[in-house]
């Protein structure tokens, strides 16, 4: 198996540029199935769990084509046009669904365009039980007959779908998202109230708007859908990954760094910018989509206390790697993970590398060290093998992080964009 080695001590410094975001690119990989007609999408990352994406699409009778770059937006990504005029079959089986859970999305525009599918339950992952109850609550209120057979999901809706009013019990990114991919081919107007907030749910609804869906209030937590008959083609290019640029901001900050990141759309991460300002880091915003770090230190950062909550509050995706610089304050900060049930697995392997953490429930206390020590660690799931990488880079000594298949799910040429500027990092060829 591959790992990554990491010598740490030198400081991340140049200018690097975003790619598109993993999180609103899946979601954008099943619109095409609301059409005959193509999709063309620009700065789509080449990341493994859009590969995946682009199985179940093309087992379902997608055709994929991947054009040159010459459109894309950004050095990085890939352009991909995406035509699903008629799908073979309305079913995505088991093997790929629990590779990527996300794949379980095509199942709402499968049933607005087809009245059919049959499509896996997701499962489980590494950071929580992830159920889908929201998604299969608010398909049944469209009008759809859902059953679920030996681990499948059968939704029927012969008569096609009626639109409703749809009130979220929880903000669920993913269940808004299944809605409005669901609910622009039904008869009449959805509304969605307690919708979520994400940037990643104005991508999608700008892309299906493109496409003549009837979307407005997306980023709000009213979002309103009036359905069309059919959908047609359109160009759009995904958005610029918020998680990824949280990531090298925290990585500029804990190397005592000077970064300058291309694409972190300053409104996407307002939360961290003041965490990391409130821990003493300083933040140049140049730009709507500019930013440079500037940090003269690697540790003694203040003490400061965080909890995740649904967008625009602190995200979850950012949980790991901003406990990795606390691991770094000069007190004592607590972080509190409010959204799923398992997500401190990074703790464990941090403490390996010297941290100082207890847990206690959701709440974990975070005790300030001067510097992490070089150590074998184990990834553990995507945002965990980030905070990893993060203390490998801060360390004295050398890093090797295993089980990176977890991190090539979300990190677009991580170990190229470090050495870039700066890092001494090497993917090592397992055997
Ligand atoms: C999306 O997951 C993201 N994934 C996650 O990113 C992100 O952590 C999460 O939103 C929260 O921001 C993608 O966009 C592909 P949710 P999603 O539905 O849609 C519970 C990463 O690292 N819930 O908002 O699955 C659920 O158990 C990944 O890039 C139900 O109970 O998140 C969880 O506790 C990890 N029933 C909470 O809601 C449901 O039907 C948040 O889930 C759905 C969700």
């Amino acid at each position: 198996m591959d790992y990554l080695r990491i010598v740490g001590g030198n400081p991340l410094r140049g200018r690097l540029v975003i790619s598109g975001a993993k999180n609103a690119a899946l979601p954008l990989l099943c619109v095409p199935l609301l059409t005959e007609e193509k999709i063309t999408f620009s700065n789509m990352p080449c990341l493994k769990d859009i590969t995946t994406m682009t199985k179940i699409l093309f087992e379902l009778g997608c055709e994929i084509h991947f054009s040159s770059q010459e459109y894309a937006k950004a050095p990085f990504g890939q352009v991909m046009t995406i035509q699903c005029s008629q799908v073979k079959h309305s079913e995505a089986q088991y093997d790929l669904i629990r590779q990527m859970r996300a794949g379980m999305l095509v199942l709402g525009p499968l049933l607005a365009r087809h009245g059919f599918a049959k499509v896996s339950l997701p499962g489980g992952c590494a950071i929580g039980a992830r159920p889908v109850d929201i998604h299969l609550d608010a398909m049944r209120a469209l009008g759809a007959d859902i059953e679920l057979e030996n681990g499948y999901i059968i939704a029927k809706a012969p008569q096609g779908l009626k639109g409703t009013h749809i009130p979220l019990r929880f903000a669920s990114v993913g269940a808004t998202e299944h809605i409005l991919m669901t609910a622009v081919l039904a008869k009449g107007t959805t509304t969605i109230t307690n919708a979520a907030r994400e940037p990643e749910i104005i991508d999608l609804a700008d892309c299906l708007n493109k496409m003549g869906a009837k979307i407005s209030g997306a980023g709000t937590d009213k979002i309103t859908i009036d359905g069309v008959d059919k959908l047609h083609g359109a160009t759009h290019a995904v958005m610029y990954d918020r998680i990824e640029a949280g990531t090298y901001m925290i990585a500029a900050a804990m190397t005592g760094g000077d970064l300058t990141l291309e694409g972190a759309v300053i409104a996407d991460n307002e939360a961290l910018v003041e965490r990391m300002r409130h821990a003493g880091i300083h933040i140049d915003i140049l730009s709507d989509t500019s930013l440079r770090v500037l940090s003269q230190q690697t540790n003694h950062f203040k003490a400061t206390d965080i909890e995740t909550q649904p967008f625009p509050a602190f995200a979850t995706d950012l949980q790991a790697q901003f406990m990795a610089l606390m691991c770094l304050s000069d007190g004592v900060s607590m972080v509190d993970e409010n959204i799923f049930e398992n997500r401190f697995m990074h703790v464990p392997e941090l403490m390996r590398m010297g941290a100082s953490i207890t847990i206690k429930g959701s709440t974990a206390h975070i005790k300030g060290i001067d510097h992490f020590t070089g150590a074998n660690v184990m990834a553990t799931d995507l945002r965990a093998s980030s905070s990893l990488i993060l203390a490998a880079l801060n360390a004295t000594g050398e890093t090797n992080i295993h089980r990176l298949y977890h991190l090539d799910r979300g990190y677009e040429c991580i170990e190229e964009k470090l050495r870039f500027c700066g890092a001494v990092a090497e993917r090592i060829k397992g055997e």
